[in-house]
């Protein structure tokens, strides 16, 4: 049965492109993280959405459940099949190409699998921008960021990937193609369904194209970073940043001093730039129009944030170099948190008002359970959205805090949860929070979301057993 199955679905996309020697598969089975690992019976490699549709319509008549994926640099686990050789990854890495560009419309029309960096170029070669930015851009593909509904550090100015996206193309649980490439802003003719697989993370159909937005490049551009005293004064310099700036300000990131120094201590050629404070927030100021006046408006401010007491310090980049220095100790605290060992990671979201607070009470019942423990904070204040991270500054303690993680991300979610938080900023929920979100979701909307499940893929063929518990 299954040798049959693999034999049509080499007659289907070419012998090359069905994967099944264990050396071939493992990279595709294990998640970025190394949390998962997982044993496929098969990774398919369709090079068209035709062949995409053909090789569900074989999966779907055969009963076999399939796992799409992108760059597998998804935090949650939502890309790593199964233990038992059960499952079929859909691997999206071949459909890449750059299928229309309209300038006047300003839209992009991509497939799945071009990386981030790939879309990001092709518009920049276009003399526009697509501003969605994560650290995981050189390998992450816009299927998966579409799939996961990628936050990152512009959703302050330009949102969420859902809010990027005009139209996608879906292969369906049945094989059918939903061409939905349309690049029009206002379309009021029945449920916006696009909205239904951008966050779905592979639950409801395989995206292999998508229509983005595009906007306009930035002609002036200020990176800064200020030393702050405490998180409160970060959520003042944010305020007092965004009332002299508007929407200039597109990035607000909160650094720790927790993290820079992990970053210094594990990614070479980090520059110290502003040593020795607790707190730091990278802030990021961008306008589409030539102003060489933008500087003296953010040093202004800064200025004003210092002699009122909200920042310590502050060095405004001076140099593209330094720019790129800046953004590359926010981006690598991921990287040096993994070379670290392994941790309790939180990716949460609260009310930026709440934020003090709940690092506040975080922090006082975490030390209470672990005490000694490190706590890694950082991430997109700006948009209300903390990784909160937990692990031994002596890594052979790492595996005595992991073993306690349920419990002590109990703690940390039920605060989240009490201040109208998301236990889930970014990163969906996968298998890592399939059950967590039972929690604190209302039954309610687990009720809509299996009735949405249950009408698009009613056999559970669909990355079963990731973001929603269907027993
Ligand atoms: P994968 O990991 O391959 O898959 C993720 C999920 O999407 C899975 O459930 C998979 O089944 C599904 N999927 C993938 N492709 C498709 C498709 N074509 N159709 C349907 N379903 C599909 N995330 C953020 O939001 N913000 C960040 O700032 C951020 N920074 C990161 C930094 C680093 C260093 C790393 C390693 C990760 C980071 N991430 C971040 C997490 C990750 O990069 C994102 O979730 C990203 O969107 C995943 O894209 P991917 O192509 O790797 O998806
Ligand atoms: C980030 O903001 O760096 C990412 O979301 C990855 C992480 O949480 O480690
Ligand atoms: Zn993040």
């Amino acid at each position: 049965m299954m040798s049959d199955f693999l034999e049509r679905l080499r007659a289907c996309i070419g012998p090359a492109h069905v994967l099944t020697e264990a050396a071939d598969i493992e990279s595709f089975c294990t998640d970025w993280r190394g949390r998962y690992h997982g044993s496929a019976l098969a990774v398919a490699r369709p090079g068209t959405t035709e062949e995409v549709a053909r090789v569900v319509l074989l999966a779907a008549d055969a009963r076999i459940p399939v796992v799409p994926q992108g760059g597998n640099t998804g935090m949650m686990g939502g890309a790593t099949p199964s233990e038992d050789r059960s499952q079929l990854v859909v691997s999206l890495g071949r459909m890449n190409r750059v299928r229309r560009l309209d300038r006047d419309n300003a839209t992009l029309t991509v497939e799945a699998g071009l990386t981030l960096a790939e879309v990001q170029n092709a518009a920049r070669e276009a003399g526009m921008m697509f501003p969605l930015s994560l650290g995981s851009e050189g390998s992450c593909q816009i299927g998966g960021n579409l799939s996961t509904n990628a936050g990152g550090t512009a959703v302050l100015r330009y949102g969420n990937t859902r809010e990027l996206v005009l139209g996608i193309e879906v292969v369906l649980p049945d094989g059918r193609v939903w061409d939905g490439l349309r690049g029009l802003r206002k379309d009021n003719t029945g449920y916006d369904l696009k909205q239904l697989f951008i966050g779905a993370e592979g639950t409801l159909g395989i995206i292999t194209a998508a229509v983005l937005k595009l906007f306009p490049q930035p002609r002036s551009s200020v990176t800064a970073l200020a030393a702050v005293g405490d998180p409160p004064a970060a959520v003042a310099l944010l305020r007092l940043l965004r009332g002299r700036l508007g929407d200039r300000l597109t990035g607000f990131e909160l650094i720790s001093e927790v993290c820079t120094r992990l970053v210094q201590k594990h990614i070479p050629r980090t520059p110290d730039l502003l040593p020795g404070h607790p707190w730091y927030c990278l802030l990021q100021v961008d306008e589409p129009w030539p102003n060489a006046g933008l500087v003296t408006e953010v040093e202004a401010a800064l200025a004003e944030a210092a002699q009122s007491g909200v920042a310590i310090d502050a060095v405004i980049a001076q140099s593209l170099k330094q720019a790129a220095d800046m953004w590359r100790l926010r981006e690598n605290i991921s990287e040096a948190q993994r070379m670290e060992g392994p941790g309790i990671k939180h990716d949460i979201s609260l009310p930026v008002s709440a934020i003090p607070q709940f690092l506040e009470q975080a922090g006082t019942s975490i030390q209470a359970a672990l005490p000694g423990v490190r706590i890694v904070a950082f991430g997109h204040l700006g948009d209300g959205n903390l990784h909160y991270n937990l692990s031994r500054s002596d890594s052979a303690d790492n595996d005595a805090v992991s073993a306690r993680s349920k419990e002590i991300t109990r703690i940390v979610h039920d605060l989240v949860h009490r201040y109208g938080g998301s236990i889930s900023a970014e990163h969906g929920l996968g298998q890592s929070k399939r059950d967590e979100i039972k929690r604190y979701k209302d039954p309610l909307e687990l009720d809509l979301m299996r009735r949405v499940k249950r009408a698009f893929d009613p056999h559970n063929l669909f990355n079963p057993g990731k973001v929603l518990d269907l027993s």
